[in-house]
């Protein structure tokens, strides 16, 4: 579809959609929001929110950075909008945008229908997690890192579980920051997809920073700063093997994988299953961050919303 109108909009439909120069800006403005910093830097704007899957984290964290920055919700369900009888995405957000400042919309289906969602081009569009990609969670993920160690660069990532959308925009984050060392293990069949494994492989190549991926659980280096992961049953998929379980089984977060990483901190997009993709003892002990991790999703929110409608 033509854009409807020609503008500098700013779109965050992926994480890569955010330029160098922008990046290390909105994550220290997330570090301000931590910090209990408020402005009413969105006071007049409208924000509309589109959750067609579940969600906790994120839909709480839009709405309430978006009231906290005086802005107003409207909050469309999976059965709110005329999309659930058929009309397209297009004419959708068309409309939507002659009313509305920006939307944030969770699909959990293509990329495409996102820029199906952007193409009128007066409305910025904040993907809330698709099925490819979930950019405001890879946010979320670098200023909690970066409240943490006091920095990104240079740390030392272990990523286990599955190449969903949350590890794919992790990989596409991490790998333009110079010295940063990701290694994703993955059950073998559910890798990163190929191309965002090459996306990110060209950012480390650019920034400085290593990206590797492998199926399995041997030789694993020690010294990690950070062990990553995330539920084995990604929100709005489905798993067609009937044995997934016994594949992902050995990719499991035990505080077995402390013994060479003493220092390693944990860090899970939630939400947690206990007992499959983690360990209760590792989620809910002293190397967890995992919680302090969801309140970063309002404060990344309110970076999100800022830098689309600046
Ligand atoms: N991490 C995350 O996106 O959580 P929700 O699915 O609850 O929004």
């Amino acid at each position: 579809m033509r854009r409807r109108y020609e503008s500098t909009m700013k779109n965050l439909l992926s994480v890569s959609d955010l330029p160098d120069s922008d990046l290390p800006g909105v994550v220290a403005r997330a570090l301000e929001f931590a910090t209990g910093k408020r402005e009413p830097s969105l006071d007049g704007r409208i924000v509309g929110t589109y959750f067609r899957k579940t969600s906790t984290r994120t839909r709480t964290a839009f709405t309430a950075g978006a009231l906290r920055l005086s802005a107003q919700v409207i909050a469309y369900g999976p059965e709110d909008l005329q999309l659930a009888t058929g009309e397209t995405a297009e004419d959708t957000a068309l409309v939507l945008s002659g009313m509305v400042d920006v939307l944030v919309a969770r699909t959990a289906g293509s990329t495409e229908e996102l820029h199906a969602f952007a193409a009128q081009g007066r409305m910025p569009v904040i993907n809330a997690m698709s099925a490819a990609e979930h950019p405001t969670q890879a946010l979320t993920d670098l200023s909690t890192m970066h409240e943490h160690f006091g920095r990104i660069e240079d740390l030392r990532v272990l990523y286990v579980g599955e190449g969903n959308n949350t590890a794919t925009a992790l990989a596409l984050a991490l790998s333009r920051y110079p010295g940063v060392r990701l290694e994703l293990r993955t059950p073998p069949g559910y890798g990163l997809p190929a191309d965002y494994l090459a996306r990110a492989s060209a950012n480390a190549r650019r920034s400085g920073a290593e990206v590797s991926e492998r199926h399995d659980m041997d030789d694993l280096p020690p010294g990690f700063d950070v062990v990553y992961t995330t539920r084995w049953q990604t929100t709005g998929t489905s798993k067609p093997d009937p044995d997934w379980r016994t594949v992902f089984a050995p990719f499991q977060v035990s505080a077995k994988l402390w013994e060479t990483s003493p220092a390693a901190t944990f860090m899970h997009d939630l939400p947690a299953h206990r007992g499959e993709e983690v360990t209760a003892d590792v989620l809910d002990g002293p190397v967890s961050i995992a919680f302090r991790q969801a309140e970063h999703k309002m404060f990344s929110a309110m970076a999100a919303l800022e830098w689309c409608l600046a």
